[in-house]
């Protein structure tokens, strides 16, 4: 099953989402924001956490979104976490999991069963630098530019197609600290950005593959200075 604006969705108007995050939560309210502004067509039904405490749980409390968190150490191993994360997951429905600084690997099953409904947002011009330390990881290899990506969750870490980019020049002083805080504010829109196209059918997902207004593209959309997604 892909992601597509069915007759489900056509009804409300809106693309239920459930996001998923480990920590800070910054792109989450970026998508509430949004979602608030009007800029957004989603209905957030849920989000949750491997971590209870964490600031993403309580954004979304503030805005009166439901949350569920649970802890791995509850859990024998990862296939028992990822398999009681994913069925409460499934009890909100959605056409679209949203991984927004979820820190967790995923369980190849758990992708396998949402495969083409599960995007991530990873800091980093994919292919390069997926994983951990990216800002730094760009700066040492003397990269010109740095960004972040949006793209379909796959069973390898980073690794799924990417829908959309946002790119940034690195500055000669800049260190991993400035390079993350000029980043995360395109990070936001990019996100938005992407999940606004798929929720307006745009962009069409499926398991290993993608298409904006129904055409496969060579390269990402880029995110322009408008916060617009283009194909150019
Ligand atoms: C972002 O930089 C995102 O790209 C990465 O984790 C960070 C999450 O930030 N996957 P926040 O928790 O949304 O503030």
């Amino acid at each position: 099953m892909s992601v597509s604006a069915s007759a489900e969705n056509s009804r409300s108007g809106l693309l239920p989402i459930v996001v998923l995050a480990s920590g800070r939560g910054s792109n989450l309210q970026a998508l509430i924001d949004a979602r608030d502004a009007g800029a957004l067509p989603v209905e957030i039904c849920g989000v949750l956490s491997d971590k209870p405490k964490c600031q993403a749980l309580q954004r979304a409390r503030d805005a009166g979104i439901p949350t569920f968190a649970l802890s791995a150490r509850d859990y024998a191993d990862r296939a028992s976490f990822d398999q009681a994360l994913f069925a409460r997951i499934a009890e909100f429905s959605p056409r679209l999991i949203v991984l927004a600084g979820f820190m967790r690997i995923l369980d190849p099953t758990v992708v396998a069963a949402f495969a083409g409904r599960m995007i991530n947002i990873h800091p980093s011009l994919l292919p390069k630098y997926p994983g951990l330390h990216t800002h730094q990881r760009a700066l040492d290899a003397g990269d010109e530019k740095h960004g972040s990506s949006v793209h379909i969750v796959t069973p390898t870490l980073d690794a799924g197609p990417v829908i959309a980019q946002a790119q940034i020049t690195i500055q000669a002083d800049d260190n991993a600290e400035t390079l993350a805080a000029r980043l995360l504010p395109l990070e936001h829109r990019l996100l938005c950005a992407c999940i606004a196209l798929i929720a307006r059918d745009r962009i069409q997902l499926a398991a290993d593959d993608w298409c904006y207004d129904g055409q496969h593209l060579q390269r990402p959309l880029q995110l322009g200075a408008d916060g617009e997604l283009s194909s150019r």
